[in-house]
């Protein structure tokens, strides 16, 4: 039998766009609209101290093209060396085209196959997943997987209670296909039964924008919800790798809350020490949330070659899924 095509990461980048607003600023903002709020409440409930949000000129797909020039640059390959972009976004720059097919124009990649994965911030696991699946079977060999959002354009900020969780920023990571591993394993699921506890119903219909165009979220549903998908998803994932949760280096969850990581990190028995958080300083980017992390301690030397690393993702759909991988 011939030898499995592995997806070995060879390189990764993030972006986050002009200078961080600190929960204080925050504050100010809410006051404006007439809403109290204060950086204890934030903090305490949720960990966050700071997000990023772009500026208004600045579009889903640049804040991609930043992140995915750094991870080419760490790969040390040119733009052309793609063959594949998957790119995770709720927050697609138009219509369409796709995000990605904007990302493959800026990057003056001249053809490749490019397309969008719409799972919210669970995107980016089921973009990764996606190419490798390109890359096992052969039909991509360099593949560009992103994980950018906007989040900042569908924030009600009349609404305190979603306004404070949500950053804008992008991840990138380059798969290149080796006979090592690579990515392990992954699963990817969806029950949409749960639809209504998070979601952005509004939609583009006859010119106007029928139905919210703002984020919605029943903050305690998906409190629960996420720490149980999570902790199955965790164990499953780590079984197929062919490993046990202690052999496992480093935890890297969908960033949306410390409150939720900490329960997850109680349930698995991991210790702190070994999971990556930055939520604190990136608040909840969705699906960049987990590119962004993974880049962070990877650039910062807590990543090393030959550890294992699990990715886990978990939002909207509702959707959730991990990938297992070596470094
Ligand atoms: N500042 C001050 N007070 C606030 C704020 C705020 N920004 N937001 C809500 N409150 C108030 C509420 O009005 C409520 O007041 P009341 O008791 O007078 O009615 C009080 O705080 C408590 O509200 P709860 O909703 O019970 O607060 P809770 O402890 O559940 O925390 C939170 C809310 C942080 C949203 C929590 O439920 C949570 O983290 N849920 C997970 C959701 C999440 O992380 N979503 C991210 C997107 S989904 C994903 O990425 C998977």
């Amino acid at each position: 039998m011939a030898n499995r095509i592995y997806s070995a990461v060879v390189g990764s980048g993030g972006y986050l766009p002009g200078s961080p607003v600190s929960n204080n600023a925050m504050v100010e903002r809410l006051r404006d609209s007439g809403l109290e709020t204060s950086d204890e409440w934030i903090r305490e409930r949720t960990g966050i101290e700071q997000r990023y949000f772009a500026t208004d000129d600045q579009t889903t797909s640049d804040l991609a093209y930043h992140a995915s020039l750094a991870a080419l640059e760490q790969a040390g390959l040119e733009p052309n060396a793609v063959d594949l972009i998957v790119l995770a976004t709720s927050t697609p720059d138009m219509v369409f085209p796709s995000t990605a097919c904007r990302l493959q124009h800026k990057l003056a990649i001249r053809q490749c196959a490019a397309f969008d994965v719409q799972a919210v911030c669970s995107g980016f696991v089921y973009a990764l997943a996606t190419a490798d699946l390109f890359i096992q079977t052969g039909q991509a060999q360099t593949a560009l997987v992103v994980g950018a959002e906007t989040f900042s354009r569908i924030l009600d900020y009349t609404d305190r209670s979603t306004c404070v969780l949500f950053g804008d920023g992008a991840g990138a990571v380059v798969l290149k296909a080796s006979d090592k591993p690579g990515i392990l394993a992954h699963k990817l699921y969806a029950r949409a039964e749960h639809e209504a506890i998070l979601n952005t119903p509004g939609q583009l219909a006859h010119g106007r924008v029928c139905g919210s165009p703002f984020l919605t979220m029943d903050g305690q549903a998906v409190f629960r919800l996420a720490v149980e998908v999570l902790e199955s998803s965790a164990r499953e994932v780590v079984g197929l790798a062919g490993l046990d949760l202690q052999a496992i280096d480093w935890f890297i969850p969908h960033q949306a809350n410390r409150r939720i990581l900490a329960m997850v990190g109680k349930r698995l028995q991991i210790p702190e020490s070994r999971l990556i958080a930055t939520v604190g300083q990136h608040a909840n980017t969705s699906a960049a949330s987990v590119p962004l992390a993974f880049d962070v301690a990877r650039r910062d030397g807590r990543l090393q070659a030959g550890q294992t690393v699990l990715l886990q993702g978990v939002g909207g759909g509702f959707t959730w899924g991990a990938v297992a991988l070596r470094l």
